[in-house]
């Protein structure tokens, strides 16, 4: 039992009694997000993980980026507090049927969302984060035959905004499929002059709305930087607390679900990561992240490639 235990001092005294490093993702609960020691989103969080001299990384965030963290840093211990925060992305897209999806167009290169297993990751050629997506598919020639999955609404996004024609996989992020059009409508005629902010995994009957469509970090930039008071979120509400720190005279709403709020777009995978975890993780420095070194190098290819075309 914790009764007793000072969590957020003995998360301070592990982390130094371990050189460990706290990384977490924008959608962490915002006690993880203030006691971390980076908060950013998937590539930035990568590259943290790739650099970072620290012993430990205890990662606050979902399993796929916990991963990619082993992945590119096998050398150090990954704990992820709670190994069951998986990604309703990587869920929809199997290895074996992926694997099969790429047998049948043996032309197209693999352009995949960091948003997947490993074994999906090795499968294919070149990862891609909602950040740095543009800047890749940049320079890939426009006759180079592309599939891209597992998020179709990405990967849609892209190829409107590029007039690229990828081929898509049909995987969705159940948060951001879950925004209603008809109550964003609604709050819009409530709120005429706010702007929408959105993700780009957000279904395109949202983004037709959005006057900012990019990544967590995008979006966070574009919250510090807007003219007004006022701006809708349409991504996870948890960072809305980054938004409320850096400029805490503006106001933030998460953009609604069917039922009016915005509660249902809750991550219900970052949610599986609470301090008492965090605190078990770094105590006894599991769960861990174990990756198989034959496939992880496979994975470390197409995610190297990334690193080196996003940077
Ligand atoms: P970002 O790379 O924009 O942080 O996205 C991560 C994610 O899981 C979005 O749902
Ligand atoms: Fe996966 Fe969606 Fe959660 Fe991001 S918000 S981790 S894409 S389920």
């Amino acid at each position: 039992s914790l009764t007793g235990v000072d969590v957020r001092a003995e998360i301070d005294r592990l982390r130094k009694e371990r050189n460990a490093v706290i990384l977490a993702h924008y959608y962490q609960k915002p006690e993880i997000q203030d006691l971390a020691d980076f908060v950013g989103d998937s590539l930035e969080l990568s590259r943290k993980a790739a650099e970072t001299d620290a012993e430990v990384i205890a990662f606050c965030g979902v399993r796929f980026m916990a991963e990619t963290a082993k992945i590119l840093s096998p050398d150090k211990v990954v704990v992820l507090p709670d190994m069951n925060a998986g990604c309703s992305l990587e869920d929809s897209c199997p290895p074996q049927q992926f694997a099969a999806f790429r047998a049948q167009h043996p032309d197209h290169i693999a352009l995949t969302y960091i948003n997947c297993s490993v074994e999906v990751k090795a499968l294919s050629d070149i990862i891609v984060t909602s950040s740095s997506a543009e800047k890749i598919l940049s320079q890939i020639p426009k006759d180079q035959k592309i599939i891209f999955g597992p998020d179709k609404h990405l990967g849609g996004y892209i190829n409107r905004k590029m007039g690229r024609d990828m081929l898509l996989w049909p995987g969705v992020c159940i948060v951001h499929e879950a925004f209603s059009e008809t109550e964003l409508l609604k709050l819009k005629a409530q709120h005429p002059t706010a702007p929408v902010a959105a993700h780009p995994e957000c279904p395109p009957h949202v983004l037709d709305h959005a006057d900012y469509v990019g990544s967590t970090s995008g979006i966070l930039a574009f919250a510090k930087d807007f003219d007004g008071d006022t701006m809708i979120v349409a991504t996870e509400p948890h960072i809305i607390h980054q938004m409320e720190k850096a400029v805490p005279h503006k106001n933030f709403i998460g953009a609604p679900g069917a039922d009016g709020n915005c509660n249902c777009n809750i991550c219900p995978y970052m949610a599986m990561n609470t301090l008492e975890k965090l605190y078990v993780a770094l105590r006894d420095l599991e769960p861990r992240i174990e990756i198989e070194e034959e496939i992880r190098l496979k994975a470390k290819k197409s995610l190297d490639r990334m690193l080196a075309m996003a940077s």
